[in-house]
């Protein structure tokens, strides 16, 4: 085994041209980046307002094709005040997936709401729509109030958050079909998927809020940041208003009319990740040449080298192949970590986290498959 291990690090190393470490996904700043984050000190306007912070919210609705997009200090803090928006509330459920970053159930339980796990499909990577509807019909019926309510538990299901794993985006016209079929509000965490679309439509504009990322790892950074995306006015207005503390505009006065929050990106940060998007088409053009290289590697060695699912184009944001179980995987991480090429597993599933361990899940059948034998290799040619 040992020497097929060797040949997959070896044809990691011939897409890099670098004899040295190559990590996994290292933000790469070839553009306008140091011009923009010197212009914005110059200016002074490093803080809460600032011309970058509007540009990078024209930027990203011009990017994903959504009517607002607001601009937060984080992906987690999106996903957080999104779930707020749409009314997840204390002591509610929201359907999620457990093959994901942990930000994504601890949003949900930043509002005191819980996460139920419903497995992924295993050429997406994302919720499966099938065993969305397995779960709904078997556990949830619509009471009274309009609102669907899970029989087990007695809560109320208060929203729906598939993630669209590494760029890959899930069956989301599907998921979409059946949440507004049993009246579940959706967001779509995209916090890898800038740049992906789903049947020729960015992702992000199938539910009522979307969350990208722009995380230092993530195809576009910001150092931090992140952004909610939509196509619903009303929301996307209210959404810039609890996100700059509820403050009333005035010239001179503080008045706050609401609870609110200080999410606002600085415009410092809004300049790094102004010069990044203006280069999103050209980086997603080398990443997919590096996924069409590693493809035809991988295929000549027999090893599965994870492709964007039918109907969907994926900025192919972290690559991954699949090896044939949970040792091989481990063997091969030690391998290739050793010889200085940064791998990684999947993240550990949700459900064997303490928080979560607790939480309503089904069999996670493919989420506990793909955990074990996925590895994350090297991905941002620089
Ligand atoms: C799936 C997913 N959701 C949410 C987040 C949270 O984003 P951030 O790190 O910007 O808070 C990330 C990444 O970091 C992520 O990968």
């Amino acid at each position: 085994m040992n020497n097929l291990h060797n040949l997959i690090v070896q044809i990691i190393r011939e897409n890099f041209a670098s004899k040295e470490f190559i990590p996994l996904h290292p933000p790469v700043f070839i553009g306008n980046e140091e011009k923009y984050v010197l212009e914005t000190i110059k200016s002074t306007f490093v803080s809460s307002v600032g011309a970058f912070v509007d540009q990078s919210e024209q930027l990203m609705s011009q990017i994903t094709g959504t009517k607002k997009s607001i601009a937060v200090v984080n992906g987690t803090a999106a996903l957080h005040i999104a779930l707020r928006e749409v009314g997840v509330t204390y002591n509610s459920e929201v359907i999620t997936q457990s093959l994901s970053f942990v930000a994504t159930s601890n949003a949900i339980s930043y509002l005191g709401a819980l996460p139920v796990f419903v497995d992924i499909d295993v050429d997406t990577m994302g919720l499966s729509p099938a065993r969305l509807r397995e779960f709904l019909e078997e556990f949830v019926e619509i009471r009274n109030d309009g609102f669907p309510y899970n029989k087990k538990t007695n809560r109320r299901i208060s929203a729906c958050v598939p993630m669209h794993t590494f760029g890959f985006p899930c069956r989301i016209d599907e998921i979409s079909i059946i949440c507004k079929e049993y009246n579940i509000a959706l967001v779509e965490d995209c916090a890898e998927s800038l740049g992906s679309t789903y049947k020729g439509i960015h992702t992000g504009n199938w539910g009522d809020l979307a969350a990208f990322s722009f995380n230092g790892n993530k195809i576009a950074t910001a150092g931090g940041g992140g952004m909610i995306c939509t196509n619903i006015e009303e929301m996307g207005t209210h959404l810039k208003h609890i996100t700059t503390t509820a403050k009333v505009p005035h010239p001179f006065e503080y008045y706050h009319d609401e609870i609110g929050f200080n999410y606002r990106l600085p415009n410092l940060n809004a300049a790094l990740l102004c010069a990044q998007l203006e280069q999103l088409n050209d980086r997603i053009y080398k990443k997919r040449k590096l996924a069409e290289q590693y493809l035809n590697q991988f295929e000549k060695l027999g090893i599965r080298f994870i492709q964007e699912p039918e109907n969907t184009q994926s900025n192919y944001w972290l690559m991954a192949i699949q090896l044939e179980n949970k040792s091989q995987r481990d063997e091969f991480l030690k391998l290739s970590n050793s010889l200085a090429v940064q791998t990684r597993p999947i993240w550990q599933l949700m459900t064997e986290l303490p928080m979560f361990s607790n939480c309503q899940s089904d069999d996670q059948k493919n989420s506990k498959w793909l955990s074990d034998t996925i590895v994350n290799i090297p991905s941002n040619p620089f």
